[in-house]
């Protein structure tokens, strides 16, 4: 399977132009070396410092709808599938949302269950499990960005089958890059990292700075794809996902069958915070 993250800068609002931008670039990686899947950043359409809820309405998109129809309709020409991060407007709820399609359509979409800082006061929080989701045989889990911190959500989804664990992202604190080699390492799967770069400035607001270095991590915890923190580019490895199927470490433990739920009550309690 091979894989890619494309790290990408949106001008936010210029929704179109972004969409129009990100098809090309997936094209021309496409085109260069036979992509299965791609993944892209949070918010990517959009940018990421919305002044308010309504603003964030009127940028807002359905899921089906423009973004997800042109992922589609290039995955189709392409034979590819895609993961993108974008503000879903659905009734009256809006959500941080991912989708995975392909080129019979969405696959899934996942809804941002953990929201970081001032997206608690834009968005509504997700009330689904992380998705376990397929391309082709392999099984792909979903995450979005400040999910990284959870370290339930990459358990969840490995015990689950995931093989590749994806990350869109827009990250704004430095850790999440090398917390999820500790995800690939600890879970045995791939991890995705699909991270924004540049900067969000809007006037009478605070500007935010993300930081790239998007990457791709082995169930062993090789980095085999690591981004720049400003480049915008598309990087694709070859990968065998069926090495997360092991969940053998070097000394011949099993660690999924050596784990000892019975101990692990205090995680599915409530929170005692
Ligand atoms: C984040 O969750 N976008 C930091």
């Amino acid at each position: 399977m091979r894989i890619a993250v494309q790290q990408f800068m949106p001008e936010f609002g210029e929704t179109g132009n972004n969409r129009e931008r990100l098809l090309t670039g997936m094209r021309t990686a496409s085109q260069a070396s036979d992509i299965d899947l791609i993944v892209l950043p949070e918010l990517v359409t959009t940018g990421y410092l919305f002044r308010d809820r309504a603003e964030l309405e009127s940028f807002a998109e359905t899921i089906p709808g423009p973004t997800t129809e042109a992922m589609e309709a290039l995955s189709r020409e392409l034979d590819i599938h895609c993961i993108v991060g974008l503000a879903e407007k659905k009734g009256e709820k809006v959500y941080n949302a991912a989708s995975l399609v392909g080129p019979n359509g969405i696959v899934g979409t996942y809804r941002k269950v953990h929201l970081f800082a001032n997206e608690r006061n834009l968005f509504d929080a997700g009330n689904e499990v992380w998705p376990v989701l397929r391309v082709g045989e392999t099984a792909i889990g979903l995450m979005i960005c400040f999910d990284w911190i959870f370290p339930e959500a990459a358990r969840s989804l490995a015990l689950r089958g995931a093989r590749v664990l994806a990350l869109p992202a827009n990250l704004v604190l430095p850790h999440c890059q090398d917390v999820m080699v500790a995800r690939a390492i600890e879970n045995r799967v791939f991890t995705v990292v699909a991270n924004r770069t540049g900067v969000d400035r809007r006037q009478d607001m605070d500007p935010v700075a993300f930081t790239g270095r998007s990457r791709i991590v082995g169930p062993d915890g090789e980095v085999l794809v690591d981004l720049e923190p400003d480049e915008e580019a598309v990087r694709a490895v070859e990968i065998d996902p069926e090495l997360a199927a092991s969940k053998r470490v070097a000394s011949g433990n099993e660690i999924f069958q050596e784990r000892r739920p019975d101990l692990y009550g205090a995680l599915t309690e409530d929170n005692p915070f």
